[in-house]
């Protein structure tokens, strides 16, 4: 297990944390299981996918990549990376709409998967194993820097944003969402946990990561968060939620007040 970094804990707030997981019922011990490595194509991809979420959130964090990659006049010359890409569900999603990407894992079977399914589909996406804390591309090698619902499950949060930042272009673009550490959103996952909707050990409330923690060791790293005044932060994040049954963007109007947030920095 890596030292967890990163992440500011507030006097009492890892006390509150066990105390909110007891108050679901949610008694594993041991908390950031890997789920995925083992759950086949059939999990990542069939009908009954043990990953009903990430599919469903799919087109909500595509539209915001996209609309960025035509800001920034992202094209399909450009290198764009996927970190913690999975079994494939956000590479296949940018690859459909004509953009060359690299997605990478640490789990070779995971990757395998995602390697299966794109041939499948006739898709041409690009796939290797390695893991974050230990990227095998030559510095400023990528125009984008993507990590999609991955942050939450790193420990080593510092080392994996001095990396990706690393490998990343001056003026490229840093993409992310993760989960924050608020009680709403360790109150939700625990909750969704609990009731059997999400896998049981898959989350540690202690590794998901406050907008500012991130902004911090982005910054640390040279990677500048785009600025909106119109926000409790500062910057530019928009919280995902689930409204009426699907998932939609939210703009941010209090601190602390959601879960899944996504947003973007500059590489300076
Ligand atoms: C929740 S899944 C996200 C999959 C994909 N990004 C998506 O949204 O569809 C998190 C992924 O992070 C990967 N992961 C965990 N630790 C990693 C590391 N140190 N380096 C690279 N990938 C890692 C896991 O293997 C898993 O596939």
């Amino acid at each position: 297990m890596n030292q967890i970094t990163g992440r500011n804990f507030q006097v009492a707030e890892k006390e509150k944390i066990v105390q909110l997981t007891k108050d679901y019922g949610v008694e594993i011990d041991e908390r950031n299981m890997d789920h995925y490595s083992n759950i086949g194509i059939e999990g990542w991809w069939g009908e009954k996918t043990l990953l009903p979420g990430l599919h469903q959130v799919n087109p909500i964090r595509g539209k915001f990549v996209i609309d960025l990659f035509k800001q920034y006049q992202i094209s399909n010359s450009h290198q764009i990376i996927e970190i913690g890409c999975g079994g494939g569900i956000f590479c296949e999603y940018i690859a459909r709409q004509g953009y060359n990407i690299l997605g990478v894992d640490i789990s070779s079977g995971s990757i395998s998967v995602a390697q299966e399914h794109a041939l499948k589909n006739n898709l041409t996406v690009n796939y290797q194993t390695a893991s974050v804390y230990e990227l095998p591309f030559a510095d400023e090698s990528f125009d984008v820097v993507m990590s999609s619902d991955f942050l939450e499950h790193i420990e080593d949060l510092e080392r994996a944003i001095y990396e990706m930042s690393r490998i990343l272009k001056q003026n490229g673009l840093f993409i992310f969402d993760t989960i924050s550490r608020s009680e709403k959103s360790v109150q939700t996952y625990m909750s969704l946990e609990s009731q059997g909707l999400i896998p049981p050990g898959v989350h540690d409330p202690f590794l998901f990561v406050q907008p500012e923690e991130l902004e911090t060791l982005a910054t640390k790293y040279g990677i500048e968060f785009a600025r909106d005044d119109n926000n409790p932060y500062g910057f530019l994040i928009e919280a995902i939620e689930i409204i009426d049954g699907s998932f939609q963007l939210e703009s941010i109007k209090a601190k602390d007040n959601f879960g899944t947030y996504i947003g973007y920095g500059i590489k300076k």
